[in-house]
Formats: C-alpha cells, sequence, structure tokens
C-alpha cells in the first residue's frame, strides 16, 4: 500500500465528467489500443481510464492507485464486465514491478499544470522500467505558456483586504505574503494583455528533470494595467489529440495558475517586459519564482517596475520555528516521542496491532485509557510507514 492522496470521491466524479478531457484521453486510447495490448493506468482514481482501456479491447490493463479509491475502481470493473482484465495494485507506480512491460501508459496525474508534486519523475520512472520499447505514452508532451493578465478581479485578494479596511487598522503585513502565492484561477480571453508566450514543453518520452526555468519576453502592444501572469498548458495525448487550459477554450478542471505582480503595473504602448519564471522541485512540491522587470518604451533605463517573487516567502514562519528546525537544535524528550518509540520497537513483523495496543495500555495507561484508542492511534502510526 501507498499513500492515500486525499481526492474525494466527489473530485474523482468531477474529474470523470471534465468532457473535452475525458473525450480526449479516450480518443488517444482507442487509437492506441490493440489485440494483445497491455496498458498500465498511472493513478487511476477510480478506474476510468483502466475500463475504458478494457472496453477498447486491452488484454490486460494494470490500474495502479494508491489511494482507498481503488476499491471503488475495482467495484466498477466488476460492474462492467472487465473481470481479470483489469489487475489493481494499490500502491505508487514507483514502487510497481511487472513481469512484462506495458505496450501504452496512460496517466494524468497533473495538478493546475503538470509541474505537480513528482508527476514528471514518476512518468519518468514508468518510461524506463515499466515500458516496452517503442511502447506509446498518453499524454505525449504538455506545452506551458504565460501570459500577462489585466484582472482586477483576480488581483482583489492580493490588495484588499491588506491595504485598506473600515475600520482603522493596518493589516498590510499579509500582503507581502500574499502577493508571493498562486492560485486556479479561470482567466478570460479579453484579460490576456500581451499574446501567450512559450515557456516549456514537457516531453514525456525524453523527459528526466522535474526543474523548469525559462526567461519571457514582452514588448506590449496596448495600454493596460499587468496584474499577474497566468500559466497554462496544452496537452497533446497523442498526434492530433488533445486539449487546451488557454484562457477563451471551454473549461477544463485545471483552470489557469494565477501569480499576482508584487504592484499592478500600468503599462504603455512600447514597454518592455521580461519574466524570469522558474519552478523547482523541493521535497513534495514546487517552489515557483518570479521575477518582473517592466522598463519605458524607447527608454531601458527607465525601470518602471522590478520585482522579485517567491512561494518561498509566501507562507508565514516563526522564527521559533525556524529555530527548532535548524542544526543546532538539540531537542527535548517529550512522552509522544516516546510513545512512538515505543510502538515502533515492537514492530518485528510477528506481533499484530491488537497486541501492541494492548502492551501500549499496560505502559502508558494515563495515557490511553481504552484499547480501541490506542490500537487506534498504533494504526495510525504504522501506516504513515505502510509501503515506504
Ligand atoms: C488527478 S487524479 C486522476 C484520476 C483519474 N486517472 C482521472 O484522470 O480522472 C491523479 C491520481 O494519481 C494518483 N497518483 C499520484 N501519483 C501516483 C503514482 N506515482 N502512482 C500511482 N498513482 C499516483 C493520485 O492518488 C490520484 O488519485
Amino acid at each position: 500500500m501507498g499513500k492515500a492522496t486525499g481526492y474525494r470521491i466527489i473530485s474523482y466524479g468531477e474529474m470523470v465528467t471534465d468532457r473535452p478531457r475525458i473525450d480526449a484521453y479516450a480518443r488517444a486510447l482507442q487509437q492506441a489500443i490493440g489485440t494483445g495490448t497491455v496498458v498500465i493506468d498511472i493513478g487511476a482514481g477510480t478506474g476510468i481510464f483502466s475500463l475504458l482501456a478494457c472496453q477498447y479491447g486491452a488484454t490486460q490493463t494494470h490500474a495502479v492507485e494508491p489511494d482507498e479509491a481503488i476499491e471503488v475502481a475495482r467495484t466498477m470493473s466488476g460492474a462492467n464486465g472487465c473481470g481479470d482484465r483489469v489487475e489493481f495494485h494499490q500502491t505508487l507506480s514507483t514502487k510497481l514491478t511487472l513481469s512484462r512491460p506495458a505496450d501504452v501508459i496512460v496517466s494524468d496525474l497533473r495538478g493546475v499544470l503538470p509541474l505537480f508534486q513528482h508527476h514528471i519523475g514518476a512518468i519518468a520512472d514508468a518510461r524506463r522500467r515499466l515500458l516496452a520499447p517503442g511502447g506509446v505514452l498518453i499524454p505525449a508532451r504538455d506545452r506551458l505558456w504565460v501570459a500577462l493578465i489585466e484582472a482586477p478581479k483576480l488581483y482583489r485578494p492580493y490588495a484588499e483586504p491588506w491595504l485598506r479596511n473600515d475600520y482603522g487598522l493596518d493589516l498590510s503585513a499579509g500582503q507581502p505574503l500574499v502577493v508571493n502565492t498562486w492560485r486556479k484561477v479561470n482567466a478570460k480571453a479579453e484579460e490576456l494583455l500581451v499574446p501567450p508566450q512559450h515557456w516549456a514543453t514537457l516531453d514525456y518520452y525524453s523527459i528526466e528533470q522535474p526543474d523548469v526555468a525559462g526567461e519571457l519576453t514582452w514588448t506590449a502592444e496596448r495600454t493596460g494595467t499587468a496584474h499577474g501572469l497566468a500559466v497554462w498548458f496544452d496537452a497533446e495525448l497523442a498526434e492530433g489529440i488533445g486539449f487546451s487550459n488557454a484562457p477563451g477554450e471551454p473549461e477544463l478542471i485545471y483552470g489557469q495558475a494565477f501569480f499576482p505582480l508584487q504592484e499592478p503595473v500600468a503599462l504603455s504602448e512600447g514597454d518592455q517586459v521580461s519574466v524570469m519564471l522558474r519552478a523547482d522541485l523541493v521535497d513534495d512540491d514546487y517552489v515557483w519564482r518570479w521575477d518582473t522587470r517592466v522598463t519605458a518604451a524607447g527608454d531601458p533605463s527607465h525601470v518602471k517596475a522590478k520585482f522579485r517573487q517567491s512561494t518561498f516567502y509566501g507562507a508565514p514562519i516563526s522564527l521559533e520555528k525556524l529555530k527548532r528546525r535548524g542544526d543546532s537544535f538539540v531537542p527535548q524528550p517529550v512522552e509522544a516521542a516516546e510513545i512512538d518509540r515505543f510502538v515502533l520497537s515492537l514492530v518485528d513483523g510477528r506481533t499484530s496491532l491488537g497486541e501492541i495496543a494492548s502492551r501500549l495500555v499496560g505502559r502508558y495507561p494515563q495515557r490511553f485509557a481504552r484499547q480501541q484508542e490506542a490500537l487506534t492511534h498504533v494504526a495510525d502510526l504504522i501506516e504513515r510507514y505502510a509501503g515506504r
């Protein structure tokens, strides 16, 4: 078993009803599946791609999903007559081994953008270990696009609550944090202030590195106020089959990522804008950085705006917490740690959860009044290590 990702079943349902996305995936699968095809569905969720693969005649489909949602997929497989043609693996793809590589690997491990958690590492690993030579990857590639947008409404949460209120309070301390965060939006085509620029292509047939960096430059073609960057992707699932998340296209589940500017910038025709945008995977999440420089039309020495922004600066963090994570911090023993150490010392591959819980109650009667309480604690702790 692997780690549950926390999507609720209702969210998997929303993914299934995202028609342009599912229609495109269905067409790509249908095109890739022939007699004898073996498919791996990475991140199967409630199994939509596995069921489609089965319907299109795949001999064998491996549905891979760490979340408990896989139980629903299992039931649906029975309900759709897929029986032993879909095999379920409740784990991460990176832990999966198969005796025979697959002809097709299908997945959608993206968030708002494909730069999401360990998506790229998981696909690169699956391509290397689980895909037969000449096999098909769905999606084949994603192209990322960036544009400056004029969107006062989208910008409001970055200014209004922090810079003015009717109570005479100074709330400005929140603003430097919030302008260093991004969020999902649904931008409109008319909000684009400049033509979109291509930022990066993620070619899943060759990609190795999860980090992306690139500079974008524009010459403003009209007057307007730049509030931030919209970032989105176009997916190519197979040749000629895909979908676009561009503002103005039919709305998809992904939307666009909105990166606010530190302050809105009034642009005149001919102004030069350059943005260095980078995304670096750190532990389980991306740290984003967007450095913006705007110079006046015809006068590069006149800098109208210069911002350095990063999600690194977006979360409040106390000095105390920083200290507690520092190299020289000496942690003191606390009872909670002793309890967990005691539980882990009893994990020997022979002792049941119930026995461990009984020993826990015996050792810490003040902390665990009832066996059930101890059992829940032990089960939660053990689950953290399951599948690692
Ligand atoms: C966005 S959902 C997609 C669900 C379904 N395939 C769809 O497209 O409607 C992504 C799923 O991938 C799973 N997941 C993420 N990384 C994974 C990995 N390396 N191996 C297997 N599943 C993974 C998550 O638990 C989540 O359920």
